[in-house]
Parts: C-alpha cells; structure tokens; sequence
C-alpha cells in the first residue's frame, strides 16, 4: 500500500452514487390492480419513519409497476433468497405491460393479510403497504408506503435477519447482473457508562485500526527500524512504536470524533 492512502482515489460519474449507496436487500414489488397482477425488483426502497411505520419506494416513471400502484394504491414487498436469484435477474428484465409476469412464472402466490396484492412463496419476508402519498423525484416516483402488514419465516428474520442459514439469507443488490449475501453477524461493543465518551470512542477506534493488516504491517516495518537503530548504537525515540493514540494512527485533521448519544446507539 501507498504511503499516502489519498493518491489511491479516483473520481467516479455521478450516477456512481447510487451504486454506492446500493446494498440493501432485493425486493419484489407485488401489485394487483383492475384483475391484473404484477412483479417487479426494486432496490431503490428505503424506511421513512418508525411511528407511523413508513417505506418508501423508488419506481421509475415508466414501470408498469408505477402505474399499476399509482391506480391500486397499494403494494407488497417481497424478499427473496439466493435460490430466486435469476428469477429476480428475468423479472427485472421484463415489463408487466406486455406479459403476466407471475403467471408466465407460474410462480404460486398466496394472499396477503391487508393488501390485494399477491404474496410470493419462496421468499423469506413480506412487507404489505397502502400508499400514503406519492412524491415526484427526477426521473422516478417515490410512493410512499403506510406498512399494515409483515410477516417473516422465523429462522431467517427475527429481530434482526439472523444470517444463519445461508438459503434464506436476503439478497443485496451490487448492480448490472450482480448479487451477494451477507456472510455473517458481527456484535460491536457498545460504550458503557463513561464521563467521556468522545475519549472511549477515539480509544476504541485506534484499537481497532491498529490491528488492522496494515497498521500490523506499519507497525512491523517501523520495529524493524528501530532494531537496526538499536544495532548501530543509535539513539531511538520510543514513542514511535504508538502503543496508545500516537503517531501510528490519529484522526485526519478535521475528522471530530462523534459524541454518541443514547437514541443513536440503537440504530
Ligand atoms: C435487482 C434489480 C433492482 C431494480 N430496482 C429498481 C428500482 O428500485 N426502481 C425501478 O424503477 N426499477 C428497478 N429495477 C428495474 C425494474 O425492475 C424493471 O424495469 C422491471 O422490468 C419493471 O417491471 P414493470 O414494468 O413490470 O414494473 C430493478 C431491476 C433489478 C434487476
């Protein structure tokens, strides 16, 4: 790795942006609307509000899903698991404006708890909503969705998505023709009760840089160093091996450490 972590960055277009905050679990948006049914993958979906519980959904103008939604005023959100993978690659490549996507599928639904839309089977997690609004945002429409219903398969949702067994874990969206699953759950260390937690954090931070491959790298090199100082009869400045905050590793001028307050611990 270059000594200077910044010449490794590069620009990239904007559109770029969205791929970047992509990430979050494939849904397939189910619709019902005047006797026809209809699927699409969205990612671009996102929770809005915890009380009343609100989910926004992204849908370009000219998904038939849109319109379909537009008129129903409802939606479901369904989850699927790696064995629907090309499935969701097909539906995602196919406009319900020409075909019945569930029925060329002969995907088998089941119904919803609140919603006309249909449930999917094979999927891991339903989500049904009413439209509360729908918000015009560039090239897309935000419909904005009350969630009156959810239902999940217990060993692969709980209170969290449990990652345990890797068939029905949800799928992440990467983009183009590109998937992946979490691998596994990783449980942070959360601040006790302290006077100070910025001090806590900034401990915890550089804890946690220093075993990094890198900083373990550095760490050796300037070790090395010091040996062959110490051969020759030089005089060495011990500070320099950074066994607390020091000079291995200090916040980038500007960067504040955050002050964590007891509602954002949660989330
Ligand atoms: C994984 C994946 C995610 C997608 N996410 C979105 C999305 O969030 N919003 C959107 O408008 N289109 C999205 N698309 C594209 C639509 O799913 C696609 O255009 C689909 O054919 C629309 O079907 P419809 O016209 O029957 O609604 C996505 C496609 C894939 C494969």
């Amino acid at each position: 790795m270059a000594d200077d972590p910044l010449v490794e960055i590069e620009r990239r277009p904007i559109t770029a942006a969205a791929r970047i905050l992509a990430g979050g679990p494939v849904a397939l948006v189910t619709s019902s609307d005047r006797g026809r049914m209809n699927v699409a993958p969205v990612v671009w979906h996102t929770p809005l509000s915890s009380t009343p519980a609100l989910v926004g959904i992204a849908l370009e103008r000219s998904r038939h899903s849109a319109e379909m939604i537009s008129h129903a005023e409802e939606f479901a959100l369904n989850f699927p698991a790696r064995a629907l993978l090309h499935h969701v690659q097909y539906l995602g490549a196919m406009s319900g404006s020409r075909i019945d996507k569930i029925e060329a599928t002969q995907w088998e639904t089941f119904e919803a708890i609140e919603v006309d839309a249909p449930l999917l089977t094979g999927c891991i997690a339903w989500v049904e909503c009413k439209v509360q609004q729908v918000v015009p945002v560039g090239d897309h429409l935000l419909f904005v969705g009350v969630v009156v219903s959810v239902q999940v398969l217990p060993h692969a949702f709980d209170e969290r998505w449990l990652l345990k067994d890797a068939d029905v874990r949800p799928l992440h969206f990467l983009g183009e023709r590109y998937y992946s699953v979490l691998e596994g759950v990783m449980e942070a260390r959360a601040p006790g009760n302290s006077d100070a937690p910025e001090r806590v954090l900034a401990d915890r931070l550089v804890e946690e840089l220093e075993l990094s491959h890198d900083a373990q790298e550095r760490r050796a090199e300037l070790l090395g160093e010091l040996a062959h100082d110490v051969a020759l009869g030089n005089v060495i400045d011990v500070s320099q091996v950074g066994m607390g905050p020091g000079p291995l590793w200090a916040p980038p001028p500007g960067l504040a450490l955050p002050h964590v307050s007891e509602g954002e611990r949660e989330r």
